[in-house]
């Protein structure tokens, strides 16, 4: 166990596995984000398909347990990327300074994974502050409860719809979100296969594929967020 949070290989296992419970996190997080879009569908009114998957996460027992989970995934990719990330550095010394050669064929992403961290972690404390700390109730706003259809009966809730709405009215906010979702996406571009490789499965079959699967995750999870954002600000 020690031998896992102190070695290098032990590390990256650990950033790898909390980095693939994460994009499973932002799956999730998209399919509910959807139903910002969903105006009027099934005879609902306009927001009530969203506030109704916003109180399932909030009130579910699992989600619960989920939550803190998450968090903790967040801390252990962060410290973890930081520590590699120096003790690379570290390693390497003067030398890849006095050779100046970047080296070909390593992808634009890979060797920026730090910057692009920083860049999604900024996004994210502005993120964290737009809505999740209002919704819990850390940080006043007007938005008061509304009832929506849950389950077959009538259920009470924040309305977080009018909450997102009112956010994205504004352009330089739907600037930052466009912007966090392609760090985002070039992010997960490397990250996604970089994982399974640490992981160990990184066989000359898997890898152009797994290549190709992580392009795939990268446009739809930084694309929709992006799309998301855009699309409310437009249309909604
Ligand atoms: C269109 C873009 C997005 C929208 C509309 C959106 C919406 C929301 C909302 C309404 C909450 C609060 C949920 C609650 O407290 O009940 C939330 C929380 C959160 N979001 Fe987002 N989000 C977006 C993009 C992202 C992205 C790109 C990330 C990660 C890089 C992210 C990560 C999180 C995290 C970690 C939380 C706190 C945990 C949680 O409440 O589930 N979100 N988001």
């Amino acid at each position: 166990m020690s031998n896992l949070l102190t070695s290098s290989i032990g590390r990256k296992l650990l950033m790898s596995i909390s980095g693939l419970f994460l994009i499973l996190f932002l799956f999730v997080h998209l399919i509910l984000n959807s139903f910002l879009l969903l105006d009027g569908v099934f005879g609902l009114e306009t927001g009530q398909m969203f506030n109704a998957g916003v109180h399932f996460m909030g009130t579910n027992p699992l989600i619960k347990v989920i939550e803190p989970t998450l968090a903790l995934g967040f801390i252990v990719h962060i410290i973890y990327s930081l520590i590699l990330t120096f003790q690379n550095r570290k390693a390497r010394g003067t030398q890849s300074y006095a050779s100046g050669n970047k080296t070909s064929g390593v992808e634009w992403a890979s060797e920026n994974m730090l910057v692009l961290g920083i860049a999604i972690f900024s996004f994210l404390a502005v993120h964290i502050l737009n809505f999740y700390m209002k919704m819990k109730g850390f940080i006043a706003w007007e938005g008061g409860e509304v009832e929506f259809p849950f389950f077959g009966t009538m259920a009470k809730g924040e309305n977080a719809y009018a909450l997102v709405n009112e956010t994205f009215k504004s352009m330089p906010i739907v600037l930052l979100y466009i912007t966090g979702s392609v760090a985002l996406a070039f992010h997960l571009a490397h990250g996604f296969w970089s994982s399974f490789q640490t992981i160990g499965w990184n066989n000359a079959t898997w890898m152009p594929r797994l290549k190709f699967i992580s392009n795939f995750v990268a446009i739809i999870l930084g694309g929709g967020f992006a799309v998301i954002a855009l699309a409310q600000y437009l249309f909604f």
